[in-house]
Parts: structure tokens; C-alpha cells; sequence
């Protein structure tokens, strides 16, 4: 896919009511794209709607349902899926989660993921598609302070890997390729994640994050996508994403 066929293909993008979601879903629909965006928020997608206009369709939903990815996917057989939704983990100590606290992005982030590929696959997608999962720099860094999410994230890395290569095996033409942002306070899930390891450092969130160097935005996630859509020599199915742009990973 060119940045020339992004305009006027069929984009789904999961978690698009805020945060990155919302920024990838905004870069593909002034691509040119017409763009699904699901999220259980009505309002906010509703909002997103006024603001973008026609080229964005909103839909309610829970993106870890299977039911959803299925009636989804056979709906609008997306040439652009971008499976962003996260949960926002508990910040605590590992002793201080619950299995069902330390578990939250498993059932949610990577069942999102294990149904959506396994439907993309199954239908299949058309030759030239391509689906982007939402990884994370925690998936090769950790993050001691949110259970199971570095795991969890590190299996969507994976799984994404998997489904390329089942993809090669079958002759089926659709890119997998997983995302691996470094954690940015530009969004709820990042600024809450970013005020527990100051607090943890003894710092204000300021102190914390002259530390860790510059901030990504969600405007950079959403360009970043919208390049890994389109090509643009970015063939590889892994990479890290920082404020001074993609890495490819090995
Ligand atoms: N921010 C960071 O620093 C960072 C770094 C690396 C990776 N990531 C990953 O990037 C992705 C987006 O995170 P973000 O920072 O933009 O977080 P955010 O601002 O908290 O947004 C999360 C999005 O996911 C949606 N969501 C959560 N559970 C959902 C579900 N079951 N079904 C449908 N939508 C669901 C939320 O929508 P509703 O609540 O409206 O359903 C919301 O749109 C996540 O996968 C996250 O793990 C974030």
C-alpha cells in the first residue's frame, strides 16, 4: 500500500475515542482514508465525528470482544487495521497486584490482539493490507510497576510476528507489523504511568521526565502509523518509536 492508496481505503482503528488512537485515527482520515473508529465512549467518538466529519464512522464497542472483531472485520474488511486499544494497568508494586489486577492487559489488550489477527487471517484480509498492533518499549524495557503489561505487550510483539509469518506461509500478502512506543505523558495511560514512577522516585512528575529525555506526542504516533501504512521502506515487523522517530527492531 502507497501513501497514494491510503486515500479512499477502508481503515479500523480500536481505542480511537483519545490518546493515540485518536491521533492515528485523525492522521489516516485527513490521508484520505475512511476510517472505523471503535471505542465503548460514545461521546468522545461522537465529538471525534463532529471534528472530522464524514470520513470517520464511530462505533461502540468492546475491542477484546471476539463477537466484535467478527461482525468488525467481516463488515468492513479493513485494508488498514490498527489494534490500539489498551488498558490502563493498576500502578502498584508486583506484590501489591491481584492475579485479576496483574492479568487486566491480557484480557484486554492481547485478547484484542489474538482475536482480531486470528480473524484477519481467517477471512482472509486482501493482499496489501496491513495491520499495525499497539506493542510498547516496555515490551524489551519492563515496567515493574504495571503487572503484567510489559508481558502482555511483549506477547502482542509476538503474536504480531507469528501472524507475518503465517501470513509469508499462506501467500496471503498482508503485513503484520507491531509498535513499540516509549512511554509519553501525552495521554492518560501514559501521564498515570509517569506520575507513579516519580512518586516512586521521589520526584515531581517535571524532575522525572528531564530525565528521560524528550516527550512523544500523540500527533507523532499518528504520523508514525499513517508511515507504516503506507510503506514508505518501512518493511520490517517491529519498531520502537521514540520522539526522534521509528526504529526498525531485529
Ligand atoms: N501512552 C504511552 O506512554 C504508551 C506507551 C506505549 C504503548 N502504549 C499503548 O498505546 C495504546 C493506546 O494507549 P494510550 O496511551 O493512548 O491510552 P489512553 O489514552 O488511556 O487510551 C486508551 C484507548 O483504548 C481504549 N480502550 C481501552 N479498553 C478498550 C476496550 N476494551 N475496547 C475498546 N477500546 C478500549 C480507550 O477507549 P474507551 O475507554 O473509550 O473504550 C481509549 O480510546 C495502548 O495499547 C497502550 O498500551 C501507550
Amino acid at each position: 500500500m502507497t501513501a497514494h492508496e491510503i486515500s479512499g481505503a477502508t481503515a479500523v482503528v480500536t481505542g480511537a475515542s483519545r490518546g493515540f488512537g485518536r491521533a492515528i485515527a485523525t492522521a489516516l482520515a485527513k490521508a484520505g482514508a475512511h476510517v472505523v473508529g471503535v471505542s465503548r465512549d460514545r461521546i468522545r467518538l461522537e465529538e471525534l465525528r463532529a471534528e472530522l466529519g464524514a470520513g470517520f464512522a464511530p462505533v461502540v464497542a468492546d475491542a477484546a470482544d471476539p463477537v466484535s472483531a467478527g461482525h468488525l472485520i467481516d463488515q468492513y474488511r479493513p485494508s488498514v487495521l490498527v489494534l490500539n486499544a489498551g488498558a490502563s494497568p493498576l500502578a502498584r508494586p508486583l506484590q501489591r497486584h491481584t492475579w485479576q489486577t496483574f492479568s487486566r492487559n491480557w484480557e484486554v489488550d492481547v485478547q484484542q490482539a489474538f482475536n482480531w489477527t486470528r480473524e484477519a487471517l481467517l477471512l482472509p484480509l486482501d493482499p496489501g493490507s496491513v495491520v499495525i498492533e499497539m506493542s510498547s518499549g516496555a515490551a524489551v524495557n519492563g515496567s515493574p510497576l504495571s503487572g503484567g503489561y510489559a508481558g502482555a505487550k511483549a506477547t502482542i510483539r509476538f503474536l504480531t510476528r507469528y501472524a507475518a509469518a503465517e501470513s509469508e506461509r499462506e501467500g496471503l500478502g498482508i503485513r503484520f507489523v507491531s509498535l513499540l512506543p516509549k512511554l509519553t505523558p501525552a495521554t492518560d495511560l501514559g501521564s498515570a504511568a509517569v506520575a507513579a514512577y516519580a512518586a516512586r522516585d521521589g520526584e515531581d512528575v517535571a524532575s522525572y521526565l528531564k530525565k528521560t529525555g524528550p516527550a512523544l506526542t500523540a500527533e507523532q504516533v499518528g504520523q508514525s502509523v499513517l508511515d507504516l501504512a503506507a510503506g514508505q521502506g518501512n518493511d520490517r515487523d517491529a519498531y520502537l518509536l521514540t520522539a526522534a522517530g521509528l526504529t526498525p527492531l531485529t
